[in-house]
């Protein structure tokens, strides 16, 4: 029996399903029950009434918020380093730390945060609706973490001050794209679309088309009637928008653009994860409760 089919069968006999970010390996976004980005994954986590056990295949802040969503849930990571560097880069101490300099600016916090951070915070956001989540609060100003080009992105957007805390918080993969690689491409490809995610550099945003979370970017790829997009996020959501759109092409704004962190998961993972029942992600009580009103107020505005 192929990897693939003792995977399928694992599944039916756990009553699992697996849940794949767009930056998955492409094996793996094909056996996935879904595939998409932090915030639909959550919400398809949520409304999942059969299965017993969701594989989240992931990274660690994605399938914490699974479990605090889901606390009746077995929720597994098929690989326990995969930490996103970026929900590391703001601790709990850095947020009192604001807290204390702006007693009166909501916090607000990307879903790509550890839980015990999320616990300190008045609203999560995902990149899918930050704009949406900050334009609603009564305050014209908030402290944003931990993405610095996110908390720039929104504050054009909605004109408040947004705060980015820390000062610096970025991630690594988005980092590498640069303009000058679009200038070159759109030398190459001068009828492309450039699409990108936020967390790209300003810079970088301003060569956009479209900016938008990875599933907002294949929203676009669809509806778009550029024959060539130029896409400036990881390299895995090339696989999900080749096989949306078999007709276009994609050309990848920098093509060393991988996140290690996501290419942790990999088939054979994903079947010791399914028979061993490894790695099974908790939250403790109290934070998963302050967490989950972060979260569950961000459903409330974004649905
Ligand atoms: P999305 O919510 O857009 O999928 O982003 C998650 C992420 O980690 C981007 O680097
Ligand atoms: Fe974290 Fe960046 Fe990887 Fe997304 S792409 S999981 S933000 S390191």
């Amino acid at each position: 029996m192929s990897l693939v089919d003792r995977i399928v069968k694992l599944k039916k006999e756990k009553s699992a399903i697996i849940l794949a970010h767009n930056y998955q390996r492409s094996e793996i976004q094909d056996i996935a029950d879904y595939v998409g980005d932090s915030i639909e994954l959550s919400r398809k986590a949520m409304e999942e009434k059969k299965a017993k056990t969701i594989v989240f295949s992931a990274v660690d802040f994605m399938a914490e918020s699974a479990a605090i969503l889901n606390p009746e849930k077995k929720v597994l990571l098929p690989t326990l380093g995969a930490r996103c560097p970026m929900a590391q880069m703001l601790t709990v101490d850095e947020i009192k730390r604001w807290k204390t300099r702006y007693p009166l600016a909501p916090v607000v916090l990307y879903v790509n945060t550890l839980a015990t951070a999320k616990a300190f915070c008045d609203i999560c956001c995902t990149s899918a609706n930050a704009v949406e989540v900050v334009a609603s609060l009564d305050s014209d100003t908030v402290l944003f973490g931990p993405d610095r080009n996110l908390a720039e992105y929104v504050q054009r957007k909605t004109g408040k001050t947004v705060i980015p805390i820390p000062e610096w918080g970025f991630c690594p993969t988005h980092l590498l794209f640069q303009p000058e690689d679009v200038k070159i491409l759109k030398v190459q490809h001068p009828e492309a679309s450039v699409m990108v995610h936020p967390e790209c550099t300003f810079e970088m945003q301003k060569t956009a088309d479209f900016v938008g979370s990875t599933s907002q970017m294949c929203r676009y790829a669809k509806e778009s009637s550029a024959k060539t997009l130029i896409v400036g996020t990881e390299e895995g959501i090339l696989h999900r928008l080749k096989k949306e759109n078999p007709t276009k092409k994609f050309v990848l704004a920098y093509e060393e653009a991988v996140c290690p962190t996501m290419k942790l998961n990999t088939l054979e993972r994903l079947y010791t994860c399914l028979k061993e029942e490894k790695y099974v992600i908790t939250v403790p009580q109290p934070i998963a409760r302050q967490a989950r009103k972060a979260l569950d107020r961000m459903f409330e505005i974004s649905r």
